[in-house]
């Protein structure tokens, strides 16, 4: 699909988000396993969530939509069947990464697969402790999926993550629950928490001692009614197109604001931006608020080490906002860009060139001066939703209209965002 974008003056108006894809992701894999039915408001319409969504009921647990809510019939702890067919994770990295460490434990054999993006993002990072936990699993070239998966009983893991990895993490705990005994995962650098936030919410034990989380396995899981935060990784997007475009007063109700996630308004803060945070409440253990954002002066930006990780899957529309500011943005320490659902440096620096802008690539990350002009340009996303996002939004700042090649990318997280955006844009 070619979606054209018209450069734009003003962004404004207050939207709504779908909910957060790694928080439906982990609401969708606990509620499966739990004891009940679990009501759930805003689960992402993204297609990622919704691959998630058919690997539970693959596995066999019926799940429908009602009065708006995911109604999902948990089978318990031990209840999944055996897929009849190979489970489809589709785009999603999270659903084969998370779901792996359930599927380790399980008294059969699961094949779990997925679309050619997916057939390229490394597993070595969750075969590894899964196999020390006792799991048999092979994988293509031993690193790539799809992966076939011999459930086991698992023995209980000691792991210290050799990279940041929020996925890796909630593998190794996931598997940790049909463990005898205690699963610890130590955490070079603080990653996103929401594993843990859900699995209390579901009654597991999880112990949390600064960067090292432990979990008990054999709990008891018990559905819950939850709603899901709108997903500030998305809302990410909209903020950028309000910075960027002359005019702007937009407000995003009802926006995630976990603390391991919020790295993305202290950077634009830090930046210039004039954010403010209102009604603050919390559900589900979850951080919750509206986001105001106004017309505002850039300035430049570093991300690098934690922040790189606490931001990673901004950075193509901080890119973005780097080339509108004042003085530019520097990304390092972001090699894990490489191995996203496209090689973001590559598809940032193909688009910017398209754009007439500077970048500086480096092997792991990149620098953007300050200060430059979008040129009208047909642009593509790669068959990458978050890089279809960023530059539609990039195309808001052109000196006239541009394409963005294979839009419809960006309904791998957020299928109304064209409608959104052309809403708040005019
Ligand atoms: C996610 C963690 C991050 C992030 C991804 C979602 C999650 O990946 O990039 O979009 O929900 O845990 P890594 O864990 O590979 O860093």
């Amino acid at each position: 699909m070619r979606e054209q974008i018209s450069p734009t003056s003003v962004v404004s108006g207050a939207i709504q988000l779908p909910g957060d894809k790694s928080i439906s992701h982990r609401y969708g894999m606990l509620a499966a396993i739990a004891d009940g039915v679990t009501r759930i408001e805003n689960y992402s319409s993204g297609a990622d969530c919704q691959s998630t969504l058919a690997c539970m009921r693959a596995l066999g647990a019926e799940i429908e939509v009602r009065n708006g809510k995911t109604c999902i019939h948990g089978r318990g702890l031990d209840g999944l069947r055996e897929p009849a067919e190979m489970l489809d994770a589709g785009n999603s990295g999270s659903t084969i990464r998370m779901l792996s460490g359930i599927l380790a434990a399980q008294p059969f054999v699961t094949r779990i697969g997925g679309d050619e993006s997916l057939t390229r993002r490394p597993m070595a990072r969750i075969m590894t402790p899964l196999q020390e936990m006792n799991a048999r699993i092979e994988a293509r070239d031993h690193r790539f999926p799809p992966l076939t998966i011999h459930g086991t009983k698992l023995r209980p893991l000691e792991y210290t993550l050799p990279v940041a990895s929020a996925q890796v993490k909630s593998c190794v705990l996931f598997a940790g629950l049909y463990a005898d005994g205690r699963t610890t995962v130590h955490e070079p650098i603080r990653t996103r928490d929401h594993t843990e936030l859900a699995l209390r919410e579901f009654g597991a034990d999880v112990d949390v001692q600064k960067r090292s989380i432990t979990v008990t396995g054999r709990p008891r899981l018990q559905a819950r009614e939850l709603r899901v935060p709108g997903d500030l990784s998305s809302a990410a997007f909209f903020l950028v197109a309000a910075l960027i475009v002359g005019e702007s007063n937009l407000t995003i109700h009802s926006v995630g604001l976990n603390p391991t996630r919020s790295a993305l308004l202290d950077l634009l803060s830090e930046m210039g931006a004039r954010i403010k945070i209102l009604d603050l409440s919390s559900i589900g253990g979850e951080l919750i608020g509206d986001v105001q954002v106004q017309k505002s002066t850039i300035r430049g930006g570093l991300i690098e080490k934690a922040r790189t990780a606490a931001l990673i899957d901004e950075i193509p529309v901080l890119a973005v906002l780097g080339a509108a500011s004042d003085e530019g943005v520097v990304v390092r320490d972001a090699a894990e860009l490489r191995v996203k659902e496209t090689d973001r440096i590559a598809t940032i620096a193909e688009n910017f060139g398209r754009l007439g802008l500077s970048i500086e690539v480096h092997e792991d990350g990149f620098e953007v001066p300050g200060r430059q002009k979008f040129h009208a340009a047909e642009l593509d996303s790669f068959g990458d939703h978050r890089i279809a996002m960023a530059f539609s939004v990039a195309a808001l700042a052109a000196d006239g209209p541009c394409v963005v090649e294979g839009a419809e990318a960006a309904s791998v997280s957020f299928p109304e965002f064209f409608d959104t955006l052309h809403r708040v844009a005019g």
